[in-house]
């Protein structure tokens, strides 16, 4: 049987996939390896560190991160939950590939404990801290519809609005 590779792309700041709340994956077959990997080769592309399946406009459990340019791991995290999350907070610059030239200050727990499956279908189970805890918690906001620039102020917000237009607009352009 031959697979037809459907081509991924990013969708932006504006898109509906980017708010709903993306589905527990169920099987890891072959569509789902496709998947990681164009997700991987999109984030590469756009030279980030971290992407979740809804910028892709796939509403599933799924994210990809590499941070190996900061010494740490890249994965690919299957139905991914944190479990737990430290009552420290720290500031830290943060971008988004859907939200592009636009980076905000965003406050979150410094600690979490993780639990996902891996494309190999093990089950993992993990601390992170730094820069991997702060990526994945981004990404699993993806999968329940919420972006960075969430959490800013509204006055913060309102700033950017005219930013946030314009990146709307790159939806429609291909
Ligand atoms: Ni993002």
């Amino acid at each position: 049987m031959t697979r037809i590779a459907t081509k991924k792309r990013l969708v932006y700041y504006g898109s509906q996939a980017l708010r709903e709340k993306a589905r527990a994956i169920k099987d890891i077959d072959d569509g789902l390896i496709d998947l990681i990997e164009s997700m991987f080769n999109i984030m590469y592309r756009a030279n980030g560190i971290g992407l979740a399946a809804p910028q892709v406009d796939v509403g599933s459990r799924l994210i990809v991160l590499d941070l190996e340019h900061y010494q740490g791991p890249a994965m690919a995290l299957i139905n991914p939950v944190i479990t737990k999350r430290s009552t420290i907070l720290d500031p830290y610059e943060e971008g988004c590939l859907s939200v592009p030239g636009i980076t905000a200050e965003i406050m979150r727990p410094v600690e979490i404990s993780v639990k996902a499956v891996s494309p190999e279908g093990k089950e993992l189970a993990f601390d992170a801290d730094g820069l991997l805890a702060r990526v994945i918690q981004h990404e699993v906001d993806h999968l329940d519809g919420v972006l960075f620039i969430d959490y800013l102020e509204d006055f913060a917000r309102k700033e950017l609005t005219q930013e946030l237009k314009k990146i709307k607009k790159m939806n429609k352009a291909s």
